[in-house]
This record gives C-alpha cells, sequence and structure tokens, in this order.
C-alpha cells in the first residue's frame, strides 16, 4: 500500500500507480464506513480548498464541498468570474497566490484543448496539491467513484469482467471526452475488459486510446473498439452508456472553431437510435448493472425505465463520489508529512 500521498496532484488517474488507486479506494470505504457510523473524521481540520469551476456542476461541486465540510475544512467555491481569471490573470500567478492561502485547489475546465493544459499549468506553480475536478482528457473523480462501485456490485477481482462505454444520442450539448477517456484509461488496469463504442466521428483522443492498450496488455485483460451498439452490449456485466462530443473529429478535419458547434450538432443528430432501451439492456448479462455519470439526457440517451429500473446504480455512483473525493483530499491535502 503507498501511503506517502501528501502533496500530490490528481490531475490524470494514469499519473498515479495502480498499487496508489488503491489506497485511494480503501480510504474511500475507510471513510465511507465512518460517515455511515456517524463518526467524526476530522482530518483536515481548519484547511482550506479554493474550488474554482469554469463550467457548471451538481455532483462534483456539492460533492467537493461537502467533503471538505465533513473532513473539519473548508472550500471556496470559485468561479472565473468572481476572480480576475476573467480580467486576464495568469494560471501561473492564480496557482502562486491561492498557494499562500490554503492547501489545496481543485479545477473544473473542460474546455476542449485548454482544460488540461490550464490545470497543470496552475499545479506547475502551485506549492499545494491540486484536484482535476474534471477536464478535457480526463475526470478521474468520476472513474474512481465508478470503480469503487463496480466493486460493490461484483466484488474485487474484476478478472474477465465485460465493461461496456458506449456513446448515446444527446441532443442538448456536446459533453467533454473526459469520462469515456478516464474510463477507458483506468479499468484496463484493474483486470477488466473493456469496450468502447461509438459512431466513427465520435473518436476519442488518441493518446488516452493508447494508455488503454497499452494497460490491457500489462493487466492481461482486453480492449475493443466497435462502432456497432447492440454488438457492443453483448454479454457485458456492466452497461456504461453515455453521450460525447466529436471534438477530436472536428479538428481531424480541421473544421474552424467558429463553425465546430453547428457542424457537431448535425452529426449529433445523425445518430437518434444510440438509445439506452430496455430492449438493448437484455442484450447484457442478467445481472448486469446500468451506470451513468450523471446529468443524464432522459427520453434522448436513456429510457425512463432503464435509468430509474432495478438494474440502475446511478444514485450509488453519485453517492460514492463523496467517499472518493474525501479519499482525494485527505490523502493529497493531509496524510503523511
Ligand atoms: N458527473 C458529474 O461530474 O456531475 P456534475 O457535472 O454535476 O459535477
Amino acid at each position: 500500500m503507498q501511503s506517502m500521498l501528501r502533496g500530490k496532484d490528481w490531475i490524470e488517474t494514469v499519473d498515479w500507480s495502480t498499487e496508489e488507486l488503491e489506497t485511494v479506494l480503501q480510504t474511500s470505504w475507510d471513510l465511507k464506513s465512518r460517515f455511515a457510523l456517524g463518526e467524526p473524521h476530522r482530518l483536515l481540520q481548519d484547511k482550506t480548498l479554493f474550488m474554482m469551476f469554469f463550467e457548471q456542476s451538481t455532483r462534483t461541486r456539492n460533492s467537493t464541498e461537502a467533503g471538505m465540510t465533513q473532513l473539519g475544512g473548508h472550500a471556496h467555491d470559485l468561479t472565473p468570474d468572481k476572480m480576475q481569471i476573467s480580467h486576464g490573470e495568469t494560471p501561473k500567478d492564480t496557482g502562486k497566490v491561492l498557494s499562500r492561502y490554503g492547501h489545496g485547489i481543485a479545477i473544473r475546465n473542460c474546455f476542449y484543448g485548454v482544460g488540461n493544459k490550464y490545470i497543470r499549468e496552475v499545479a506547475e506553480h502551485a506549492s499545494i496539491p491540486v484536484i482535476n475536478l474534471q477536464c478535457d482528457v480526463d475526470h478521474p473523480c468520476q472513474s474512481i467513484a465508478d470503480l469503487m462501485t463496480i466493486r460493490e456490485k461484483f466484488g474485487h477481482d474484476l478478472k474477465g469482467m465485460k465493461f461496456v462505454i458506449s456513446w448515446t444520442y444527446a441532443p442538448a450539448y456536446a459533453r467533454p471526452l473526459s469520462v469515456p477517456q478516464g474510463l477507458i484509461t483506468l479499468m484496463p488496469r484493474f483486470g477488466i475488459d473493456v469496450t468502447l463504442a461509438y459512431p466513427k466521428e465520435f473518436n476519442l483522443i488518441p493518446r488516452t486510446v493508447e494508455a488503454a492498450k497499452k494497460y490491457a496488455k500489462e493487466s492481461g485483460s482486453k480492449f475493443a473498439i466497435t462502432h456497432n451498439m447492440d454488438e457492443a452490449f453483448k454479454g457485458a456485466h456492466v452497461l456504461y452508456p453515455k453521450s460525447w462530443g466529436c471534438h477530436q473529429y472536428l479538428e481531424d478535419q480541421g473544421v474552424p472553431e467558429a463553425d465546430r458547434k453547428k457542424v457537431g450538432m448535425d452529426i449529433i443528430n445523425k445518430y437518434k437510435s444510440w438509445v439506452c432501451t430496455e430492449k438493448r439492456m437484455k442484450l447484457g448479462k442478467k445481472n448486469a448493472i446500468y451506470m451513468h455519470p450523471l446529468p443524464a439526457d432522459r427520453g434522448a440517451e436513456v429510457e425512463d425505465a432503464v435509468i430509474d429500473g432495478p438494474q440502475s446504480v446511478v444514485f450509488d455512483q453519485a453517492e460514492n463520489r463523496l467517499h472518493t473525493v474525501k479519499a482525494i483530499q485527505a490523502l493529497t491535502m493531509g496524510g503523511r508529512p
């Protein structure tokens, strides 16, 4: 068990060894038990976390802030318009200044081609740990909570389990790539066979696909890509259908920035049949679970009967966001000197 994690940034799970990730999971279960017992666990007493949200959030914002309160500290809920970021203050200066005031910086910045770079620039200049609350590359707080949930449902040994992350139709807006990328780079490390399904325009950033292949090879698990949703669902233990945008495709095709929103939405509208239905769920194993990070586009991405049905674990996933982020906070902002 790797226990010396104080000061370590939590930006992508690929930056953490499998042993370190096991420490996060073990700590999450410990904190979940203490929360269930009503036992105080003020491991970050009087410590401050600065949360900077460049986008909206329900789960991440509230789990991260509640987590700090429960650990005995405090979180500042910040947006660029509340800070001098809106007047052009640099990530370097922001990181240096906040380091003088508190004990951790947490950032959500999902802008494609921008978010990960921004977070890494703050981290380079901050002297306190930086936590990624979702960027354009990874959503590590989500994927680790999902792994915790899968272990709760299926046990510790996940070798041979089929996990499917599939694109779905969602007309409201083009979502970031970070959830599917976070899942394909994490699950194969724990022996899980991963199938990634999407219409051909919805490819992910190549380096995350390469990492998934590498981890699958190292752990002896399988990683497959298909462009057929039904084919992907067959025999699966975990069905994780959720939407994302075709950012990488638009960039590859050289679509000008100004046209990307319209072109991207036109492409999304070509694939209205990519919905998680009750009928499709039957293609999976009898004991298969339905997962979604939320918010879900009900009626477009998924039928109510599925997300509200007996196979759905979406609220367990959402709950585990609290316990896992508390583990990350406690280990990186507190922990061993
Ligand atoms: N899953 C997730 O990150 O939800 P929020 O966007 O509400 O934080």
